[in-house]
């Protein structure tokens, strides 16, 4: 124990020590599909995103004669069992059902660029953004075509 004398220097190492522990944000107690907006909110993002992209010349070609609305729920389904949403994704695997579409990394770069938008027009925050994209992000390669 430090004497009498020594003890407001005492304090001010202990405040000094405090001040220079790194400090981060506390992880968010929501689940990231609750932050997104859960069921209403990732629904309404994700049909607006396919709305755009089927009429966007960038992306549209693909879109032609797909049921824009069981694709919304489908990639919902997908979303909440990503994001901690607790549901069970019973779609098909991401490899096979682009196989075919012939998708090229522009078409999916813009795509993505789509969803940004979106999310910024919809005031989710940029943690959950970020997390969202980043959990995106490495379905690319099962996506596109070479
Ligand atoms: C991270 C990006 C993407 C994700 C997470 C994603 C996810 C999905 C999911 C979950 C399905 C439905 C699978 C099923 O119900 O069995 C699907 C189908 C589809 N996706 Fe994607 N997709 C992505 C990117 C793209 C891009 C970039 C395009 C086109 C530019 C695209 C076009 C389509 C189309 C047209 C279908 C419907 C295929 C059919 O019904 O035959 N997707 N996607």
């Amino acid at each position: 124990m430090p004497s009498v004398r020594l003890l407001p220097l005492f304090c001010l190492l202990l405040v000094l020590l405090g001040c220079a522990t790194p400090t981060t944000a506390p992880p968010p107690s929501e689940s990231l599909y609750e932050r997104l907006g859960g069921q209403a909110g990732v629904s309404e993002l994700m049909g607006r995103t396919l709305t755009l992209a089927a009429a966007d010349p960038r992306t549209r070609r693909t879109f032609e004669g797909i049921k824009l609305k069981a694709l919304q729920e489908s990639l919902t389904e997908q979303i909440c069992a990503l994001a901690g949403g607790g549901c069970r994704y019973q779609g098909e695997t991401m490899t096979r059902v682009h196989k075919d579409l012939r998708i090229k990394p522009s078409e999916f770069d813009a795509f993505v660029e789509m969803l940004r938008q979106e999310i910024d027009h919809s005031g989710i925050d940029s943690r959950a953004k970020n997390e969202l994209l980043r959990l995106l992000a490495p379905m690319k390669q099962a996506i596109v075509s070479p």
